[in-house]
């Protein structure tokens, strides 16, 4: 406890230094999770900004509040010291601590300091402050923030069956990755702790290059291969360079909304190309638009609908990139999950081997499939003239991936563990759709939908044989707990026929199993909106226009 002398020279200086006294200055919650000491140093700096204490005005001593409040000396020296170093208190030299005498009055009072977030006791809006100053976005924030990802109301919780492009984590090797990156963090050279170049760290472009000559029939160098934050950043990237707000950009019809989300960033105006049984339906798209400046396409394997684009077609579409000067955008995103054959060629090395010109394709991959989305490490592969472009807008956005896990990816691809890894994950993949498969046909579920194509990928296409509303028929799903998303969440414009996306990769086959049964029941009780004629079953199975 504070001497009786000290105690009353602090009082003293209450009374002449400053406005209130410090119950009323501060005002402790002991329920609430910030600490003491924070609570204290966040009451005092509203006090300040506000304008309730003023610049140069005295406080009373970390003695004499700590007595006040009923807190130890040490918890009001903590908020003490916090604001000193902030700028917001000095320390005299005679003894002391004043409100800083550099805090400018327009900053005191003005009402531009919204009460700090924590703040124990939040004030009230000053009048004059209420609607001039709600924070707003640009124009262009504003059109950014209404673009909506269907995936991103799930992320974070655990996944739930169906949920789609979550892949097996359990299985992961990460006593293997721990020990790679252990290993690194042993040697820790400087080179992995500075800075490094935006196209991304050289042994890890150059373990991509050699991997996507070998799996995927691409033809480029190291210095093609641009490393970023997965495949978002990528489209965003080649969006945000390849056009001009305005251009007409293909997409496909259903498709990824996270492509569709990166060219509208860009202000591209989106025509939707159907699909059929060869993939995007070219024919459509020359028709409506035949001068896009861009594609986007999942010739590998279509996301949603699990179409392969047969060679004929993907040789149509380059040839008609080259007449247009059009730029294609290759999503290979889970090309390596093919369970009856091995996969196509990419149509980078397609388009690369026909000449001795630079390709009209920009590929991009990502390791959010392979091994695990939040690594956060996808590439491009990018004509040779286009590589500095990509480098320095990278570096405008985010400068580059963390070097660490870009070395720790480089000796896992380099030692074989990937491969290896991928082996494992096909074999499990296909095991757990066999289990998916298996479910449908044997339960109440079989009423219900007729499966899309089974030859590659995570998930199955369940088309709704009653009903048409599939958004409806998720949501029937969500109230049992089962996340299925419906196909309208991919399309531009109405279906003619729903689907509900089944995704198989990240459960186990007992759970699969026990999901189709739980949704078909749901179904039943869910009132339909009349059978799906057979013809309309019959273009849903060969063709896709939506
Ligand atoms: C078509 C498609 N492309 C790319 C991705 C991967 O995106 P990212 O690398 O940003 O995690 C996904 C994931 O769901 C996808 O469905």
């Amino acid at each position: 406890m504070p001497d009786r002398s000290a105690r009353d020279r602090d009082r003293h200086a209450l009374r002449h230094r400053v406005p209130s006294a410090p119950s009323l200055l501060v005002t402790l919650d002991a329920s609430r999770d910030h600490p003491l000491h924070h609570q204290v140093y966040a009451d005092i700096r509203d006090a300040i900004l506000s304008g309730r204490i003023a610049a140069r005005s005295q406080l009373p001593s970390t003695r004499l509040l700590a007595s006040e409040l009923r807190i130890s000396r040490t918890t009001v020296s903590l908020a003490f010291d916090q604001l000193r170093a902030e700028g917001f208190l000095e320390a005299r030299e005679r003894g002391g601590t004043f409100v800083a005498a550099t805090i400018p009055d327009r900053v005191l009072s003005s009402g531009r300091h919204p009460p700090s977030r924590t703040s124990a006791r939040p004030q009230p809006p000053a009048r004059s402050r209420a609607a001039s100053s709600v924070p707003k976005p640009s124009r262009r924030g504003a059109a950014l923030a209404s673009l909506t990802t269907p995936a991103l109301s799930f992320s974070g919780r655990e996944p739930r069956a169906f949920r789609t492009g979550v892949p097996a984590l359990e299985v992961f090797p990460h006593s293997v990755w721990g020990q790679i990156a252990a290993r690194l963090w042993r040697r820790a050279p400087r080179a992995l702790l500075a800075y490094g170049v935006p196209n991304g760290y050289e042994p890890l472009r150059r373990a991509i290059a050699d991997y996507l000559e070998v799996s995927r029939g691409a033809r480029c160098t190291s210095e093609q291969v641009i490393i970023v934050g997965g495949s978002q950043e990528a489209l965003y990237l080649a969006a945000q360079l390849l056009i001009e707000p305005g251009d007409t950009a293909w997409i496909e019809n259903p498709g990824y909304p996270g492509a569709r989300n990166a060219l509208s960033a860009a202000g591209a105006r989106l025509v939707g190309v159907p699909l059929d049984g060869e993939g995007l339906d070219l024919a459509h798209g020359l028709r409506v638009a035949p001068n896009a400046r861009i594609a986007y396409i999942t010739p590998s394997h279509q996301y949603p609908l699990g179409v392969t684009m047969t060679v004929g077609r993907r040789l149509a579409l380059l040839e008609w990139a080259r007449d247009a000067g059009a730029w294609i955008l290759e999503d290979d995103y889970d090309s390596e999950f093919r369970y009856t054959s091995r996969p196509l060629p990419s149509l980078q090395g397609l388009d690369a081997e026909a000449g001795d010109r630079d390709t009209r394709v920009i590929y991009i991959g990502s390791f959010s499939k392979t091994l695990f989305p939040s690594l956060r490490i996808g590439f491009l592969v990018v004509p040779s003239a286009l590589v500095d472009a990509f480098a320095a807008a990278r570096a405008v956005i985010d400068r580059q991936s963390p070097t660490v896990d870009q070395a720790v990816l480089a000796e896992f691809i380099d030692q074989g563990h990937f491969l290896r890894h991928l082996r494992r994950m096909r074999a499990l993949y296909a095991e757990r759709q066999d289990a998916l498969l298996r479910g449908i046909r044997d339960g109440p579920l079989v009423e219900h939908i007729d499966t899309g194509p089974s030859d590659a990928g995570m998930h199955l296409v369940g088309w709704l044989r009653h009903h048409r509303d599939d958004a409806r028929a998720s949501t029937r799903g969500l109230e049992v707990g089962i996340e299925a998303q419906p196909l309208s969440a991919m399309t531009l414009g109405p279906v003619s026929r729903g689907a509900l996306l089944l995704g198989y990769a990240a459960f186990a086959p007992s759970t699969l199993v026990r999901a189709s049964e739980k949704l078909g029941i749901a179904l039943q009780a869910l009132p339909g909106q009349g059978s799906v004629s057979s013809r309309e079953r019959r273009i849903a199975h060969s063709s896709h226009h939506t």
